[in-house]
């Protein structure tokens, strides 16, 4: 009997403070019209300066291990998708360790940016297919709004905080992650970067070159990219497990933009219904957007036992993958 994983809970958690995109036309010269009209964005989520990227997802993680009906001494591993922690030692994931009370398993951050999800997912699935975990942790979280210039138009508009959790469990009934499919390329790393570590080093007398720590982003290039690449990594995963996408229930793209999730599900020849999205909301929180995605489509019932779920991200790096779900 194959061992599967199963998504046995889930939760999430975004910061109060709202920036709506009139908020925006005050900040730097654009529109709600042409925000909306390019992005299906109308506002975003702002975390307090004093809020750590584990803080936020802290209550996510509770939540799902509380849908889950596990303690958080149960975990035998963490994982947290990030792209923005707030240090690079601890991780993120151990942080978030000690907030639950976890007991010690291993904690570690995967960082694949707005893909960190279908990664991580992947990742956290061989660990229970091997028998190396029962019960995995997968938190997503992200605060872009401490990378962002907020005086960039092209990027600002784009992104938002939040964070969201998923409990696994080792399971032999067919149910849970039917498999995964991730890919990068570095050769177009260049498309969207961030957060660049300072260059001086310690024995050099080199003056220190200032560290390019904003996001930026060549977005038409990439917008490009990422509808091809989504597309033919969830064709390239349904034709292994021989399923075709008129089979799917659900589709649960990265919501990085809405015109991107409408070209994926025309050329996979989806109907757009079968799209989660709720970009509207939030705005692009990286990792966290598709798990935030998903938590809410459960709670409003989009989400059914037995449905078969397709989640596929593309981000920075330049990564991109898909799960595909039985639920
Ligand atoms: N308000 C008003 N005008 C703007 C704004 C804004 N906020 N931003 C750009 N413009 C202008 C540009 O300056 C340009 O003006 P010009 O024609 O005079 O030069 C015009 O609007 C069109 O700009 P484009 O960049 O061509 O606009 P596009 O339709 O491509 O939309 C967008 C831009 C929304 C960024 C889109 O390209 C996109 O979503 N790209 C993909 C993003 C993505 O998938 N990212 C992956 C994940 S991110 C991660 O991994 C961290």
């Amino acid at each position: 009997m194959n061992i599967m994983s199963k998504i046995v809970g889930m939760g999430s958690s975004v910061p109060k403070k709202r920036l709506t995109n009139f908020d925006l036309e005050k900040m730097v010269d654009t529109s709600d019209e042409w925000i909306f009209t390019r992005t299906g964005v109308k506002e975003r989520r702002i975390a307090d300066p004093g809020t750590t990227v584990a803080e936020l997802a802290a209550p996510a993680a509770i939540d799902a291990l509380k849908m889950a009906g596990v303690d958080s001494k149960e975990l035998d591993l963490i994982i947290c998708a990030t792209s923005t922690p707030d240090m690079m030692f601890p991780s993120t994931a151990c942080a978030i360790q000690a907030l639950i009370g976890a007991a010690e398993c291993p904690a570690f951050d995967l960082l694949a940016a707005c893909s960190g999800f279908v990664y991580s997912l992947s990742v956290a699935d061989q660990f229970i297919r091997s028998g190396s975990s029962k019960t995995v942790l997968l938190v997503a979280s992200e605060i872009y709004s401490k990378m962002i210039n907020w005086e960039d138009r092209g990027t600002c508009v784009l992104f938002g905080d939040g964070s969201a959790a998923i409990v696994l469990q080792a399971n032999n009934n067919s149910e849970g992650v039917l498999g995964s499919e991730i890919h990068s390329d570095g050769k177009f790393g260049s498309f969207i970067k961030a957060g660049g570590m300072p260059k001086r080093h310690n024995f050099s007398s080199e003056p220190q070159v200032e560290a390019d720590y904003f996001v930026v982003m060549k977005g038409s290039h990439t917008f490009k990219v990422a509808v091809k690449k989504m597309t033919d990594v969830s064709l390239s995963l349904l034709e292994k497990l021989t399923i075709s996408p008129a089979e799917i229930d659900l589709i649960i793209p990265h919501q990085a933009n809405e015109r991107i999730m409408k070209a994926v599900a025309k050329s996979l020849n989806v109907d757009e219904g079968k799209v989660f999205n709720n970009i509207a909301g939030y705005g692009n929180t990286s990792a966290a957007s598709i798990p935030l995605a998903m938590t809410e489509a459960y709670m409003a019932n989009r989400i059914n036992k037995g449905d078969l779920v397709l989640t596929v991200a593309f981000g920075g790096g330049l990564t991109w993958g898909a799960n595909l779900i039985r639920f």
